[in-house]
Parts: structure tokens; C-alpha cells; sequence
């Protein structure tokens, strides 16, 4: 096990009626006036936003609000939001809604301390230390920003997706009320799920050596989900299967589950492709981008995938030919995420074969440079894993 430091300051409330709780909150981490940001409006149709309103009122707490997050969030919006909270002495930003409307709210929290352009913290990879505190209400259980120090945002000139990060956004706190996902079409559950699974596989498969405990914590979250995510998409009123996904995807990604290994983190950055290009939620992306990338490095580690085929999908050991336990764990994954209704390769996915050559090219790795760690790739493994995903 590597060296590491741990540090997740994230306060999370839990539970149904939640929400309600809100202004309570605030006041605690020190906001005295709020900006709510919001997605396209599915948290106006459920009726969250006016609770929500309804209890920093009730509370006396001062707020504005800007909506419009898309999936895939924006750098115009972030401009916006950026200049409104100046304007508006805001001092809180409560961000109501999934991944997309955190992340732009983290970006908007970066942006109003720091005097040039916020998009150096997301081009130039510099660590955001200072920000405005983030409140969240998490309403889509998937990309675990609610306790996670990163965001994601695509630059419209350009249209280039890329992330950002720092401890200083990650949530102060997020409130995780599972009945607030029942409203969730089974499609976006399941990118939800795909997303979930693969913030746990970006750090499953490392080359560290002895990381039982970690092996063992994302194995628990892998079997969980493919135990709870048939349910919820069954029965999306189902609570408990609702709240262990929602509690499995903060898990998933606030780093516990990945402290002291190496991490590998290609998949996103080739999905991220993906959907800056076609605008494809984030989650199927990576249902299409995971099996390939695992056929192109398993036979890297072959062990490491029949582990996960044997712990994760029952599957029988083959001993004297472990590779066909690790294309059998590989299958089920595939079978499973299909049963789910995901896409699994480009056609699916409504991306296009002559496009490779771009993504590959946008990705922006230079001469020599490669990521990924578990393999390094380089731009000819990324073009024939986006092959591979046909
Ligand atoms: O915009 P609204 O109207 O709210 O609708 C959203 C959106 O259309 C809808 N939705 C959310 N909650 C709902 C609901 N519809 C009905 N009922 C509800 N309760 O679902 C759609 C997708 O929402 P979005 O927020 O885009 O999804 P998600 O949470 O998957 O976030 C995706 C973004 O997160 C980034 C992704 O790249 C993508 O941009 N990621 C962020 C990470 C992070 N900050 O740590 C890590 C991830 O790997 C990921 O990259
Ligand atoms: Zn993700």
C-alpha cells in the first residue's frame, strides 16, 4: 500500500425529509446569502425547489437563484453564475440537482475569489484552493461530486470537457435523500449505476500491491449495486434500493475506496470524449468505453481480473487458464449493464467510427505522453480501444 493522505470534510445528512433541513445547514457553514443553482428544471416539476426555498425563508436566509445546468455542464453558465454571485454579495452556493448541477456549481464557487479566468483551474490542472463554500442536495445518484473534490466542465469554445480539482470544493455539506431519486427514468438510473461501478473500477485495477482493504471496500460497492440497481430500476420507488445506490455512489468516489494505489482513470478521460462530442449522458459513455479498455489491458494483469470475475461475479476459477475467468467476469459485466439497458459499443451510443481520429486527437496528449497507469496508453491503444468499442 502506497503513502497517503485522506482528507473528506463533507457533513452528510441522510435520509427522507431531509431537504427540509436545509437552512439549518447553511447557517452552519457560515451562509448569510445564496446562490441555489440548479439543472433544467426537474427539480422545479418535483417540487424540491420550492421546499427548498421554502426553508431558507422560513429561516430568514437571503438567496437568488440561477438554473440551467445541463448534463454536461456548461462554461457559460459558469461565467454567469460567476458574475451574479459577485454582483449579489453571495456568500453560499447551494447546488440542487445531479453531478452536472454541482459540478457547475463548484466551479462557479472557484471562479468568484479567484481574479483571472476560472477555466485555468480545468485547462492548466492547477489545484483549486480557494473557493466559496458548496451546500449540495443530490437528486441523481451517479457521478459522487456530492463528496468528491472534483468537477467536470465543457469549455464551449471548443467544446472540451475537463476537469478540475481540489479540496477546497468539495461539499461542506450534502444532503442524500433516496426519495428524491424516485423520480428518475430507468435510463438515467442505470447511467447512474454505469458511473458508479466505474468510479470503482478506475481504482480496482492498479499495480499497487497489498491493498486488501481497498480491493475488499470497492468489492462490497461492486456487489451491492448489481444486488440494488435491478430493483431500483423494478420499482423506482423502491427506498432501500434507492438509498444504497445513492450511499454506494458517495462511497464510490470520495476516495475511500481508492486511498493507497495507483488509480487509473483512462476510461473517463476517453469517455469524456465521448460526450463532449455527442452530448451522451456520461454514464452510458462509460458502459461502452469499460468492456473495451478491460479487453485491451487484461491480459496486463490476468489475475486481477479473474479476482474480481471470481469475488464480483461468481465466477468459477479457472486454474489452468485464468484468462477464461477474466473474460467470463468481463462478459457478465457486459451482460449485466445490458440488462440494464445501457449501451455497450458505438452504434448503441450514436457515435461514429471516422470520429476516432478527433477524439483521439483531443484528448491532447503530446508526443511521448501517455494516461492511465494500470497501462499507460498512448494515442495509437487509445484509437484501438475506441476501436474495440465498435
Ligand atoms: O437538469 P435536470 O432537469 O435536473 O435533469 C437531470 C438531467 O437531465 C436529470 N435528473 C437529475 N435528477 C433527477 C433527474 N430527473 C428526474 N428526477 C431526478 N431526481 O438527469 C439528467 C442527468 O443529470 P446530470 O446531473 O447531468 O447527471 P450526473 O449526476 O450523472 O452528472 C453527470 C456529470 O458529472 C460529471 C460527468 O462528466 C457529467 O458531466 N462527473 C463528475 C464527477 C465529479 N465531479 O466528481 C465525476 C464523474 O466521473 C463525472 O465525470
Ligand atoms: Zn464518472
Amino acid at each position: 500500500m502506497d503513502n497517503f493522505t485522506f482528507y473528506s470534510p463533507t457533513y452528510f445528512v441522510f435520509g427522507r425529509g431531509t431537504e427540509n433541513e436545509a437552512a439549518h445547514y447553511v447557517t452552519r457553514f457560515g451562509g448569510t446569502k445564496v446562490l441555489i443553482h440548479y439543472g433544467g428544471g426537474s427539480v422545479k416539476r418535483s417540487g424540491l425547489l420550492d421546499r427548498v426555498k421554502a426553508s431558507l425563508e422560513a429561516s430568514d436566509i437571503p438567496y437568488i437563484e440561477l438554473g440551467g445546468a445541463m448534463p454536461n455542464p456548461r462554461s457559460g453558465l459558469v461565467y454567469e453564475g460567476i458574475d451574479l454571485c459577485r454582483k449579489e454579495g453571495v456568500d453560499f452556493i447551494l447546488a440542487v440537482g445531479g453531478g452536472s448541477a454541482i459540478d457547475s456549481a463548484k466551479a462557479i464557487a472557484a471562479g468568484v475569489p479567484y481574479d483571472g479566468d476560472f477555466w485555468d483551474f480545468y485547462s492548466k490542472d492547477m489545484v483549486i484552493t480557494e473557493a466559496l463554500p458548496v451546500g449540495t442536495i443530490l437528486t441523481l445518484a451517479a457521478a459522487g461530486s456530492e463528496g468528491s473534490s472534483s468537477s467536470v466542465i465543457t469549455h464551449e469554445d471548443g467544446m472540451l470537457k475537463r476537469g478540475a480539482s481540489g479540496d477546497a470544493i468539495r461539499p461542506v455539506f450534502s444532503i442524500l435523500n433516496p426519495e428524491l431519486t424516485f423520480t428518475l427514468p430507468p435510463e438515467q438510473t442505470a447511467n447512474g449505476v454505469a458511473d458508479i461501478m466505474a468510479h470503482v473500477f478506475e481504482r480496482y485495477f492498479t499495480n499497487t500491491k497489498d491493498v486488501e482493504v481497498t480491493d475488499r471496500l470497492c468489492e462490497a460497492v461492486l456487489l451491492t449495486m448489481i444486488k440494488e440497481s435491478p430493483k431500483a430500476i423494478k420499482n423506482p420507488e423502491d427506498y432501500g434500493a434507492r438509498a444504497n445506490i445513492m450511499w454506494a455512489g458517495m462511497v464510490a468516489h470520495n476516495n475511500l475506496c481508492g486511498v493507497g494505489r495507483e488509480q487509473d482513470w483512462s476510461s473517463h478521460g476517453m469517455e469524456h470524449e465521448l460526450s463532449a462530442l455527442y452530448d451522451v449522458a456520461h454514464g452510458a459513455g462509460l458502459a461502452v468505453m469499460f468492456p473495451a479498455w478491460m479487453k485491451y489491458v487484461m491480459k496486463h494483469d490476468v489475475n486481477r481480473f479473474a479476482q474480481i470475475a471470481v469475488r464480483v461475479w461468481g465466477c468459477h476459477m479457472d486454474y489452468d487458464n485464468p484468462e477464461n475467468t477474466a473474460l467470463e467476469g468481463i462478459k457478465r459485466l457486459e451482460e449485466f449493464w445490458g440488462s440494464l439497458g445501457l449501451p455497450l459499443n458505438f452504434r448503441e451510443l450514436g457515435a461514429k467510427e471516422e470520429d476516432i481520429p478527433f477524439m483521439v486527437k483531443n484528448i491532447g496528449l503530446k508526443e511521448g505522453e501517455h494516461m492511465g497507469s494500470f497501462v499507460p496508453l498512448y494515442n495509437e491503444d487509445i484509437e484501438k480501444i475506441y476501436r474495440l468499442a465498435l
